[in-house]
């Protein structure tokens, strides 16, 4: 269970900050005519010279330090020197650093030169998604409490939230209990405290909610080819108002 003692609080912020840091540089890398490797070369420059480790790089034998996933892509694409970023593309990131026996992970939705106004709603929506999530969790609320705001948000839309994918509590490991699902019903499942870690990294699609992964065992892609936007942030719970380690 990610619960986060005082003295660990502080030797949490600093993945927390290179993990930001990271995602800035790439948003300012992104631009069409980029490979989603270059984007990779970008990330993990900024974790090794912030003293940290990339925690996706080796974990279930992921073979890369971030994740670019486009378009239709959800999460988990593997970066590669053949894959070019586009105009009017969806360009997920998401990064995740250890440092101080500690990680920290959170992802970003780049629209680059987008024109059409739905996939610029579904951008708006996943960060607000994610950010009444976030309010959602303070100390004695729930994870449905979470997951309904994430959801409602969502569906208010008329867009659907992943299912097969959930968030996690993060601390001394990547992935720690409790799940922490986009979607639920207020009142419902495990109780907050004071001091629990958890990333809520609500994933929309476009159309159908479904996914399945591709061939390459990483890359997961919506079932409809609709296309899909994730933002995620690492939080402490506190109180009526949480810490955002990778504002
Ligand atoms: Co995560």
């Amino acid at each position: 269970m990610g619960i986060v003692r005082d003295g660990d609080l502080e030797l949490m912020k600093e993945p927390g900050r290179i993990v930001r840091k990271a995602l800035n540089e790439m948003k300012d890398f992104i631009e069409p005519g980029v490979t989603t490797e270059e984007i990779e070369m970008v990330g993990k420059r900024v974790i090794e010279s912030e003293g940290g480790v990339p925690s996706f790089l080796g974990y279930n034998g992921y073979p890369a330090a971030v994740c670019v996933s486009i378009n239709d892509e959800v999460v988990h694409g593997i970066p590669s020197t053949g894959k070019v970023v586009k105009r009017g593309d969806l360009v997920s990131i998401d990064v995740g650093v250890f440092k101080n026996g500690f990680h920290g992970d959170a992802a970003d939705t780049v629209a680059v030169g987008v024109t059409d106004p739905r996939a610029m709603l579904l951008v708006k929506t996943v960060y607000e998604a994610r950010d009444r999530g976030i309010a959602a969790a303070r100390a004695g609320a729930t994870l449905g409490d979470v997951g309904a705001a994430i959801q409602d948000t969502v569906e208010a839309m008329g867009f659907s939230v992943v299912r097969a994918l959930v968030g996690h509590g993060i601390g001394r490991r990547l992935h720690e209990p409790p799940q922490v699902p986009n979607f639920g019903r207020a009142g419902k499942g495990m109780k907050l405290t004071d001091g629990l870690a958890i990333a809520i990294e609500p994933m929309v699609n476009q159309g159908d909610y479904r996914v399945y992964t591709l061939s390459d065992n990483w890359t997961v892609v919506t079932a409809d080819g609709s296309i899909s936007a994730h933002a995620e942030h690492t939080i402490v719970v506190q109180g009526s108002e949480p810490l955002i380690l990778t504002a």
